[in-house]
Formats: C-alpha cells, structure tokens, sequence
C-alpha cells in the first residue's frame, strides 16, 4: 500500500474522489489538507469530515489551510458546487471531531517522517507551493505526485485557456511546476472531460448501494442542473477521482513527458504550456495524461465505491 496525502477543495467532485482513495485497499489516506478552491478551506474541512463519516474513517486527520492564492484575490466556484460546496445538499455537519488547522505544517511534518508519501493535489496549488517553499528538498523522496489540473489540448473551463485549480491560483501552479523535484502527473482536463457521469449511472449506484447512491445523487443534482442549463449536457463531469484512480491503476491513463509552465497574468493566466515540441530544451518534469480508459475507470469506480460486484 502507498502512503498519501490528499489535498483537496471538497467540492462535489473532490468529495467523490475521497470515497475512492477511502475505498482503495491499496491507498492508506493519512491525512487531508483543504485549500481556498471550490469553497472556502473551512467548509471544505467540513464536507472532508462528512465523507469522512459516511465511510466511517472519522480517524482520518483533516486540516484546513491556506485560505487565499498566493497573490490574487480568491475566487471560489460555489456557482457551480453549491455554496456549501456539496451542492447545496445541506447534508448534515459532523460535530463529533472537528478539523485541525495547519495544513502546510501537516505537510511539511509527514514528509519530514515519511519522505515517500505520496501527494494527490486535487484543488489550487496553494497549499503544496506554501510547503515547497519551506524546504523544497522535502520533495525529494515523494513516492508519486499526481494532481488534477491544467490542460494540454482540450482548452479552459473558467477561461478559454485555462482549468480553475491552475486559473484560481496560477502563481502557485507555476511554482510548484518550477520548483518541484519529482515529476508531476498532470491529470488534466483533457482526459477528465471524458468522464461523465450519466443518469443511467446514478440509477445503478442507487441499486446497487442505496446508501451511498443517495449521496452521490443528492450532491450531483446541482452539477446535473448546471451542466444543463449551461451546455445543455445531460450527466456531469467529474473531474477529480481519476486522479485518485490513476494511483491504483496506472494503466487507466497514458500519456507523455513534456516541460511544462503555467502563465500567471494576462488574458492566459493559469493557462498550462506544454512544451510538446521540445522548443526549450528543458528536461521534462511531466508526465502529461492524453488518453484514458473510461470503461475501466467506471468498473473501477463502481467496484470500490458502490461495491459492485461485476460492473
Ligand atoms: C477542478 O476544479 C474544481 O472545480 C474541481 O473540483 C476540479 O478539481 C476542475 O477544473
Ligand atoms: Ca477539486
């Protein structure tokens, strides 16, 4: 089993994607750190302890972090994941432990025990620059970095060019591309647009798990709603678990090594260059994702977390 951490800005999508990592037998979650992304740190903390619970891992660490970018004014996405960041599910807070804060120290102090822990950065990339920056040989040892963010050919989602976790604090993503000694497995938009969940999907996880089917319908239903009224799509994409599906099984997502950037000002800002022609020269420090195994990301998805027996 792989040690990790998960940061993250639970989010409708992030929210699924800690059910996953919770149900991977080979991932041991040992802590997760919210950042200002989808919501506010606090209220992601919240929605953290609410999976959490459902899934009955309330001995899960949760820290709250940085509560602003780096330098931009913050900008949440509650339009499109509710202002409880759970699609205003209003399902109910969890009150018998709380979160702690000091995620960046969390960080700092498990990789300084742990060298090889292994990061899934699934919101803005505030808190793991803010940990970089402390000591940037603290990386070094990280067993696998993999992150939801940016994209290569498939445009924006919150400007023509740019993904939100890399638009909403663009400073950090440069840095974290600039600085970060490990290679960076770039879970971008490209691969995740592929992954929509459907009505017909819903229906199965109802029937095949009432309990947890009824929360995934009650926190998508304003995805649903939104992608709807705004592209006339009928499902929703959900960005975040393939990152953590990724970790488990690698051979879901394929892809090439390039040096990329993120822009920080300007018309592109957050924008991800994937130098993909070798223009600069410079060494490769990711690994970006292109295609994907949808099916296998559903029969993965619907085994570990709906406990599906033959998806
Ligand atoms: C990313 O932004 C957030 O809205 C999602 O949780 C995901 O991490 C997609 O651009
Ligand atoms: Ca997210």
């Amino acid at each position: 089993t792989r040690n990790v951490i998960i940061d993250c800005d639970p989010g409708i999508d992030d929210s699924l994607a800690l059910l996953l990592a919770l149900k991977s037998p080979d991932l041991n979650v040992v802590g997760i750190t919210t950042v200002c992304g989808n919501v506010p740190p606090e209220i992601g903390a919240q929605n953290a302890l609410k999976v959490l619970a459902l899934a009955d891992r309330l001995d899960i660490p949760v820290y709250v972090g940085a509560n602003r970018p780096l330098r931009v004014p913050y900008t949440s996405a509650q339009d499109t994941h509710g202002d409880d960041g759970l699609g205003n599910s209003e399902w109910p807070a969890v009150t018998k432990v709380g979160p702690a804060k000091g995620a960046v120290n969390f960080i700092v102090e498990t990789l300084t025990a742990e060298p090889q822990t292994s990061i899934l950065a699934l919101g803005p990339l505030t808190n793991i620059a803010e940990a970089l920056n402390r000591d940037v040989s603290l990386f070094e040892q990280v067993d696998q970095f993999t992150l939801m963010g940016g994209s290569y050919k498939s445009h924006g989602n919150c400007s023509p060019v740019a993904e939100y976790n890399f638009w909403c604090d663009p400073d950090a993503a440069a840095q974290v591309f600039a600085k970060l000694p490990v290679p960076i497995q770039m879970v971008g938009l490209d691969v995740t647009r592929e992954i929509v969940l459907t009505p017909s999907l819903l229906a199965y996880m109802q029937d095949v798990n009432p309990e947890l089917g009824a929360f995934i319908k009650k926190i998508t239903q304003f995805y649903f709603d939104f992608h709807w009224q705004q592209e006339r799509v009928i499902g929703c994409v959900i960005n975040d678990p393939l990152a953590v599906a990724v970790m488990s099984q690698p051979d879901l997502l394929s892809g090439f090594g390039a040096y990329t950037t993120v822009v920080t000002d300007g018309v592109a800002r957050g924008q991800s260059i994937v130098d993909d022609h070798q223009f600069w020269q410079r060494p490769a420090n990711t690994q970006v994702m292109t295609t994907v195994d949808v099916a296998g990301f559903w029969q993965l998805f619907l085994k570990r977390v709906l406990g599906a027996t033959d998806p």
